[in-house]
């Protein structure tokens, strides 16, 4: 690559200049960048700014790599930064980076020096470009996506926190002749971020929902559906609420809360998983609080769920329930899913037995 002045997509990327050093410490001193590059000095202060327009990114350039700040074409004032690491020489393989300042997020900033940046690198040789993310970072990933990058799998423990700890990033990937984007997603957005049918509402489980969901998976009735059969601990599903942007944008699972339309309560979750994508299959799970139970709200939420899976192109849905859990079986008949057999010693169950599962299912035909 080399380092002249890209301008496209409504940003234009240059180098960094002694007059951006107010802009970098504002930009890289926030906390969501903070939280996000933790390698940034700490603080971030006018000489980090300094030291990264004379010796940083000069050295990434050298390395084979570039860097540049993006900044907005009409007044040139810096929006952010983004560039790209060698990895390894001999394959053509980079990395990726961005971050763009808190006065300039939401409209598209990352997307476009995303586009600018790997097109210049693609026409320029390169075969493959990673982008990691946090599985917290919604909108890094969704930047991803906007792009047409790929979910490729997670790299265990690939991020040093600034706590001392480590944490794993998720691999984002575009190939110099992967389409240009937006990548199709198993598992797309909730039409206007929610399904409801005016007695419930369904929509992806927050952060705020862990204490109501520790409530509902540490009760005897539905820790003995879980897979094992213990009771999960605070920060397991803590972590889960956290995540599920991470999860559903990946295509793994869509996890959502069951919540009172009258309320606004929480008062149970349901979740699918794309077990088969290929073959069109998925699964639904559902549990509610006890004292919303016995008023068919379940019934709804999986009409609910079921309604929205046959939308975004599922063919068939299927659930296991235990033989003996006989309001678990009503819900599925309820919502149109019919019994399709007995699988034995599906699950694991107390103490190394085995429980069986009775088999229902529902096919995107079967509707109405
Ligand atoms: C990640 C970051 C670079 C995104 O910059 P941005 O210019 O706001 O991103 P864009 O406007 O291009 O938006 C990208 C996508 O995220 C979505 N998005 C933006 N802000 C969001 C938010 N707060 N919550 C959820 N989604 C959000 C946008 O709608 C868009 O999605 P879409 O294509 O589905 O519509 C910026 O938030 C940032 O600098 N964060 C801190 C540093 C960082 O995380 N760097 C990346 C490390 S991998």
């Amino acid at each position: 690559m080399t380092p002249e002045t890209i301008e496209a997509y409504g940003v234009r990327l240059r180098r960094t200049r002694p007059g951006d050093v107010p802009d970098l410490v504002a930009g890289c001193g926030d906390p969501e960048t903070r939280r996000f590059l933790p390698a940034l000095p700490d603080p971030y202060d006018a000489d980090s700014a300094r030291w990264w327009i004379t010796e940083g990114e000069p050295a990434v350039w050298a390395a084979g790599g570039c860097a540049y700040a993006i900044a907005a074409p009409d007044t040139d004032r810096l929006l952010g930064g983004i560039g790209l690491t060698r990895l390894a020489p001999a394959r053509g393989d980079f990395e990726i980076g961005y971050w763009v300042a808190p006065w300039a997020r939401g409209r598209g900033v990352a997307t476009a020096a995303t586009r600018a940046l790997g097109e210049r690198a693609f026409a320029a040789g390169a075969a493959r470009l990673e982008l990691l993310t946090h599985r917290e970072n919604e909108p890094s990933q969704r930047a991803a996506l906007a792009c047409g990058y790929r979910h490729e799998g997670v790299r265990r423990a690939a991020s040093a926190a600034r706590d001392g700890g480590r944490h794993d990033l998720v691999a984002w990937v575009r190939l110099a002749d992967d389409p240009p984007g937006p990548t199709a997603r198993l598992l797309p957005d909730l039409p206007g971020g929610r399904l409801g049918d005016g007695v419930v509402t369904l929509r992806r489980l927050a952060p705020a929902d862990a204490d109501a969901l520790h409530r509902l998976h540490t009760l005897p009735e539905v820790v003995a559906n879980r897979v094992p059969p213990v009771p999960p601990d605070r920060e397991s599903i803590a972590r889960r609420c956290r995540l599920a942007a991470g999860y559903w944008l990946a295509g793994d699972a869509a996890d959502l809360a069951i919540v009172d339309a009258a309320t606004g309560a929480l008062v149970g979750g349901c979740a699918l998983g794309y077990d088969e994508p290929t073959a069109g299959q998925a699964t639904v799970g559902y549990s509610l609080l006890p004292e919303a139970r016995g008023r068919g709200l379940a019934t709804r939420a999986i009409r609910l769920l079921a309604g929205w899976a046959f939308d975004i192109g599922v063919a068939r849905l299927w659930a296991g329930t235990r033989p003996e859990n006989v309001a678990s079986r009503r819900v599925l008949e309820r919502a149109g899913f019919r019994r399709e057999g007995l699988l034995r010693g599906r699950m694991p169950g107390a103490d190394g037995a085995r429980t069986d599962a009775v088999v229902y299912g529902r096919l995107a035909s079967d509707r109405d």
